[in-house]
Order: C-alpha cells, then structure tokens, then sequence
C-alpha cells in the first residue's frame, strides 16, 4: 500500500469506530493503536495483506464482510424464526468484534530480509516480515486483553474475538477445549459471525504478496 492508500485507511478505520461504537473507552483505545503500528503493520507475515497497512485494512474488511453477512444471513434468520437464535445484534457490537479482533497482531510483526532462490538457482534476499511475538497469550486470548485493558466487553464480544480462528484453534486441542468452543457458538450468533467473516475475507478477498 501507498502512504495515501495507508493513510485513507486508517482514517477509514476511526470513522468506523466513531460511527459504530460509542463505548466508554473507544477514545483511550484508538490512542494505544496510534501509539502502537497497528496503522502500518502487515496483516500476516506470509499470507494475506503481508504488507504495510494491512493489519488495518484487513480489519476494515472483515467488519465490511461482518455486516454484509449480519443483513444477508444471520438477521434475516433470526427474523424468520428458523436459528436458535432469537435476539438480533447490536452494530456496535459486530463493530468492536470486527474492527478489534486481530489487536494481537499490533507490536508483533517485525521487517527481516529473507531468502529466496533466483532463476538461476542462486540465493537472494528479499523484503519480508518475521514474528516477534513479545506478550505470547494467544491469539483471540491477547486480542480481548488489550480490548479490556481500555474499554469493558460484553461476554457474546469476548466469546467471538477469543474463537475467532475457530477451527485453527482447535486441531491440536484436547476435548475440554473443543467443548468450549461449541458452547461458545450456542451463546451468541456473534461467534460463528465473526469466524466466518474474518475465514472468507482472509481467504477470498485479500491477496499476499508473493516475492
Ligand atoms: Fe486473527
Ligand atoms: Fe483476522
């Protein structure tokens, strides 16, 4: 991304936040991300948006691709009557689990030369990013810590950004785990919104750069 591109998006990216949430709180938040790269740092260090600004974009989509899900899928359930689940959600709360899921990732992607071979079989370097991860919590874990550490979170919030990675979580945990995890996505429809909301925006809607 340009530093105009990356510039819009974080003015993007707080517009949202005043528009959607009005939590005590929100003002200190934004002022930890300024303090911190969330507006420049890449959104994965190999995959997708691996580049600067792409934490920040990346977290734009997913609440773009939230709400879009949320009017399309999950209301329109809700409202006939055929999900378990009878309560709509509030905007603000798809916001602050959206825009916020992926606060673990701030701080925590470092620029590295790596290496590559050439055409002709020879080694060369190339711009990249390593992880450093500094506070190891977890994933979702670290993002409701910081979330917390500034502004309250309501439970369904707090369920939805600590399974955000669903599946990704739970290949190598044991049963205790994976009951948590289906519990979670009976409490609100939230946990299954954004799961699947950050899964197809990573996966359909952003590209990596490749070297
Ligand atoms: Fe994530
Ligand atoms: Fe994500």
């Amino acid at each position: 991304m340009t530093p105009e591109e990356i510039q819009k998006t974080k003015e993007t990216f707080i517009d949202y936040c005043h528009k959607y949430i009005q939590r005590e709180g929100l003002e200190k938040l934004l002022d930890y991300l300024e303090k911190s790269d969330f507006f420049t740092a890449p959104s994965s260090a190999s995959y997708h948006l691996n580049e600067e600004g792409g934490l920040c974009r990346h977290s734009i989509n997913v609440f773009e691709t939230a709400m879009t899900l949320y009017e399309n899928v999950v209301k329109p359930a809700i409202e006939s009557g055929n999900s378990p689940f009878t309560e709509p959600l509030k905007t603000e709360s798809i916001a602050i689990a959206a825009l916020f899921h992926d606060l673990c990732k701030t701080s925590m992607y470092r620029r590295t030369e790596k290496y590559k071979k050439d055409e002709h079989g020879r080694w060369v370097t190339y711009p990249g990013y390593e992880i450093d991860e500094k506070l190891p919590f977890g994933h979702g874990e670290k993002s409701c810590l910081i979330i917390c550490w500034m502004m309250k979170l309501s439970e369904e919030e707090l369920l939805a950004i600590r399974w955000h990675m669903g599946m990704f979580d739970m290949a190598e945990n044991g049963s205790a785990q994976r009951y948590s995890f289906r519990s979670a996505m009976e409490r609100s429809p939230l946990v299954a919104l954004l799961q699947a909301a950050d899964m197809l925006t990573a996966n359909v809607m952003e590209k990596t750069t490749k070297h």
